[in-house]
């Protein structure tokens, strides 16, 4: 029986080699490959105001950004609830404390009348999480934190290659981890056009050490620096950002493949009306993961019929709230009810057409 898996990376011998040669300089820590990284990434993303900091995961990416934007001990940040768990471990790594918002049911995006309704005089920012690339509402994000006074903090850990992104002057944290758009194995990056951000995002993910980048990407060494903040240990090696790079260089290929099994996906399932499929644009993103929801209580029966048919599927995400550490005492129900009904479709770029024709068939022969 055919067996094909929820998500997969997608490497091949040019990470294979570009590790390979990394190896043998004997340099893997932090220098040029992250530079010439960093460098390719701001090339990739068009946008020469903006500035690329590398990072070891988008938590972490995450966690420095809302350090940078000085909220720390009881401040409070509302986050959508249906996320996985790194966004709100980013908020409470920095003493925070994450507000579990509800999510509209279309697309599991911030409810904002929810969010309104759980503004404190301790509310600092809002991080709008765009779920399985869906953006088409963030403008009105920049609208809420522009009225009460909020720094915007985006995760983009699913929009890797979403051209949309280009236009916003905002704080961007990017996921490379292993089954991500693009991935370095671990790893992640802060996009922003701020310069005081990233000149501190710099200096904050090598332990607080002023100006370690730059000398390190000069392969020199920091021995008499002055440290002012709390940093921490939290770069991009050499080795990872070898494979990202490897990766990057095959991007469009990836965009394709991907871009073409959810549009495939949206073409098959449109017309099921037990479905109801997400507003994902596979034009302009790149999905990472392609969630639907499935109507009338036949979710899990809909994923059980799948695995025995070889298919693996997924539940992204249980609702934070719903974890003991971050249980504030409500209930939030659009969310519980997508938790309920949520399903999520392996789309990664070794599904082929054959098994996305074969996936296509098995749901439709259910309904
Ligand atoms: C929405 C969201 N935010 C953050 C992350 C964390 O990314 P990383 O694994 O790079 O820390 C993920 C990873 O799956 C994610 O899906």
């Amino acid at each position: 029986m055919r067996k094909i898996k929820l998500s997969s990376a997608y490497f091949g011998k040019e990470e294979a080699e570009a590790v390979a040669k990394v190896l043998m300089t004997q340099v893997v820590n932090m220098g040029q490959e992250v530079m010439h990284f960093e460098e390719e990434l701001h090339n990739f993303f068009g946008r020469s105001e903006a500035h690329v900091t590398c990072v070891h995961s988008c938590t972490a990416a995450l966690q420095l950004a809302i350090q940078a934007c000085n909220i720390g001990a009881d401040d409070e940040i509302l986050v959508p609830t249906f996320t996985f768990v790194s966004t709100f471990q980013a908020v409470r790594a920095n003493g925070a404390v994450p507000v579990p918002c509800d999510v509209d049911l279309d697309d599991g995006f911030i409810d904002l009348n929810d969010a309104e309704t759980r503004l404190t005089s301790k509310t600092k920012a809002i991080i709008p999480v765009l779920f399985a690339g869906c953006s088409s509402k963030i403008d009105k994000v920049y609208q809420f934190a522009k009225n009460h006074n909020l720094k915007v903090i985006e995760d983009a850990a699913h929009c890797f290659g979403d051209e949309r992104i280009a236009n916003r002057d905002g704080i961007f944290c990017f996921s490379f981890d292993p089954i991500k758009n693009i991935s370095c194995g671990d790893g992640g990056c802060i996009l922003t056009t701020h310069t005081e951000i990233t000149e501190r995002l710099k200096d904050m993910r090598l332990l607080g050490v002023i100006g370690d980048t730059e000398r390190r990407f000069q392969g020199k060494r920091s021995w008499n620096s002055d440290v002012k903040e709390l940093g921490w240990r939290l770069h991009m090696n050499n080795i990872a950002a070898a494979i990202g790079r490897a990766q990057l260089a095959k991007f469009s290929e990836i965009r394709m493949l991907r871009q073409r099994n959810a549009n495939m996906y949206l073409a098959a399932l449109a017309d099921i009306s037990e479905i109801q499929l997400f507003p994902i644009n596979a034009k302009t993103a790149v999905p990472h993961i392609f969630p639907i929801i499935v109507k009338n209580g036949r979710r899990n029966e809909l994923q059980k019929y799948l695995a025995d048919a070889g298919i693996e599927t997924g539940v992204q995400y249980k609702p934070n709230h719903l974890l003991s550490y971050f249980n504030m005492g409500y209930a939030l129900p659009n969310a519980e009810k997508l938790y309920d009904e949520i399903l999520s479709l392996p789309i990664h770029p070794l599904v082929t057409e054959d098994d996305m024709a074969y996936i296509i068939s098995i749901i439709r022969r259910f309904f």
